[in-house]
């Protein structure tokens, strides 16, 4: 199967319905691994509400991997415009909140071209970085991130009381 059969576009609202099954497929998957972090849920994110958030003021985009019209793959991006706290460097960034893959379509070049669609959007708005967290226990996407150029700059730390 090529990956000329998949496409890769923008997504509006009205798409939300067509990808919640990756949507829930990559929630239940952190949900599963992190459970001391995220519920269950029958609405998991990004639900249809955080979508039309994301796409109301033009800040914010999501793009989708169709296979013969059935989404296989989405991320969602926005942007951060520059603090005015005078300690930080002003700059755009650009924020990756979600992504995800169908299990059955992993390693096919959909998330490096998702991402890619996402750089581009942040790239055309004026962004000069890209940020996103990845889980610890995520190797997987740890490994798509790395082979992409992305590094660590930061690390959240918990502890359990
Ligand atoms: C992480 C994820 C998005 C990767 O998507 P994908 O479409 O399978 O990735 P690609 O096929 O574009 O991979 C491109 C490159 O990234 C790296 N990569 C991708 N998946 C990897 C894995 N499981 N382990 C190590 N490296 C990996 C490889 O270098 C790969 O190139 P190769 O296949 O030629 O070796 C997908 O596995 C997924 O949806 N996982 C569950 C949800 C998730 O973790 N989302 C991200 C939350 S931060």
């Amino acid at each position: 199967m090529g990956d000329a059969e998949i496409g890769i576009r923008q997504g509006t609202v009205e798409d939300h319905a067509q990808a919640r099954g990756v949507i829930a497929e990559t929630f239940a998957f952190h949900q599963r691994e992190a459970p001391a972090f995220f519920r269950e849920t029958d609405d998991p994110p990004p639900t249809r509400m955080a979508i039309e958030e994301l796409l109301r003021d033009g800040e914010g985009a999501w793009f989708l991997a169709e296979r013969e019209g059935s989404v296989v793959g989405f991320v969602t991006v926005r942007l951060r415009q520059p603090s005015r706290e005078p300690s930080l460097v002003p700059e755009v960034r650009a924020v990756v909140d979600s992504l995800g893959i169908l299990h059955a379509w992993r390693r096919h070049g959909i998330g490096r071209r998702l991402m890619g669609a996402a750089e581009a959007w942040a790239r055309q708005r004026g962004a000069r970085r890209v940020m996103l967290n990845v889980w610890e226990f995520n190797e997987g996407a740890s490994g798509l991130y790395e082979t992409l150029g992305y590094t660590t700059f930061n690390r959240n730390l918990w502890k359990a009381l």
